[in-house]
């Protein structure tokens, strides 16, 4: 079920299909905060007001088209304006086939210094997230290259990948700040691991290399026992609560978000935004079956009265 609903999530065909039906529109908003910058500020300051720091995503990926990503760039910088004009507590997230990494390289590199130029003008942080296999060495090329001119931008690494340990090990040594994932893509047994409890391991031997580092790294988990693993991790080994932070999607257990920052723990919330959140959403359906209930429920319930709508 997991390969079939990452399957689905690279078609671009029904990409189109789906946009147009308000009950799948209905399903994201689950997951996704809104389709404008207005909707995802305001989710920012929810989190904020709970002692809840966020870190925004302009939702899109993998950009055929340089102007689009042009676009994109400056949509980027005008939402880290925005960010500073709310006076927010939130950074932001991005990708780089966003930012036309499948088109070219260095065309994507110009994009990506021009938004990290920006942050650090506004004292704001890039995260660049981590997307499929394919692109990880470039993406982590790309991350150095700029981290060898600015202090303000991050990496993110999966531990389903083999690679991964190596590559926390260099980022650390380039004094570069890891987000720790699981990893959400479809990736073959030859590069990563396919059982739970063998990504688990790994997750955990990363999460200690990185606390155990001088740098500010962030858990990026919605699993107990990572988490406690972490908190357990710290405490032996003296770490300081705001020595790392925990970090968490928008609309994914938002009890145990709410929990580690009562517990004094900083707490990042991720937070999609924007009308393309169809790739986005069925990776959350990818990551958890029970989820497709909730569509399926929404299915029933609107079955009747749900017609596709025109795209606006
Ligand atoms: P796991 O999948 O084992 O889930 C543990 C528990 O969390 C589940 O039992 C359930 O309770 C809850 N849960 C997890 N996913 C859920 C869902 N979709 N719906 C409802 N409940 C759910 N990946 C990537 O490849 N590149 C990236 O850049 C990022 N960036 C990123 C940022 C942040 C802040 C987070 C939290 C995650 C990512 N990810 C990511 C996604 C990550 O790789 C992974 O797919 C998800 O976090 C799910 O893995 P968990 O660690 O939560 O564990």
């Amino acid at each position: 079920m997991r390969a079939f609903l990452l399957f689905l999530s690279r078609r671009e065909g029904l990409k189109n299909f789906a946009l147009k039906f308000k009950f799948l529109r209905k399903v994201a908003w689950r997951f996704v905060a809104g389709e404008t910058i207005d909707d995802a500020i305001r989710a920012v300051r929810e989190n904020n007001q709970l002692g809840i720091r966020c870190s925004l995503d302009l939702l899109g990926e993998y950009t055929l088209v340089h102007a689009d990503a042009e676009r994109t760039t400056i949509d980027i910088i005008g939402m880290l304006d925005r960010i500073r004009t709310e006076g927010v507590q939130c950074n932001v997230s991005v990708k780089l086939t966003q930012l036309g990494l499948a088109l070219d390289s260095e065309f994507c590199g110009r994009n990506l210094t021009s938004i990290i130029m920006r942050a650090r003008e506004l004292d704001n942080f890039i995260r660049v997230d981590m997307e499929e296999s394919r692109y990880t060495s470039q993406t982590l090329e790309l991350v150095l290259r700029a981290r060898r001119e600015f202090e303000n931008v991050g990496a993110v690494i999966q531990a389903y990948l083999y690679r991964s340990e190596r590559d926390v090990r260099t980022l650390i040594a380039n004094r570069t700040r890891v987000r720790l994932c699981k990893g959400a893509y479809l990736e073959p047994d030859t590069i990563a691991f396919k059982k739970k409890r063998d990504t688990d391991a790994n997750y955990i031997l990363l999460m200690k290399i990185l606390l155990d580092s001088d740098l500010y790294h962030a858990i990026a988990t919605h699993d107990e026992a990572m988490i406690a693993a972490a908190k357990e991790h710290a405490r032996s080994r003296g770490i300081a609560k705001n020595h790392f932070e925990f970090q968490m999607l928008y609309g994914i257990r938002r009890d145990l978000q709410e929990q580690l920052a009562r517990e004094g723990y900083n707490v990042r919330v991720y937070v999609p935004y924007g009308r393309r959140w169809y790739p986005y959403l069925m990776r959350r359906l990818a990551e958890r079956p029970a989820n497709l209930f909730f569509v399926a429920r929404n299915i029933f319930m609107h079955s009747r009265r749900d017609t596709p709508i025109l795209r606006d």
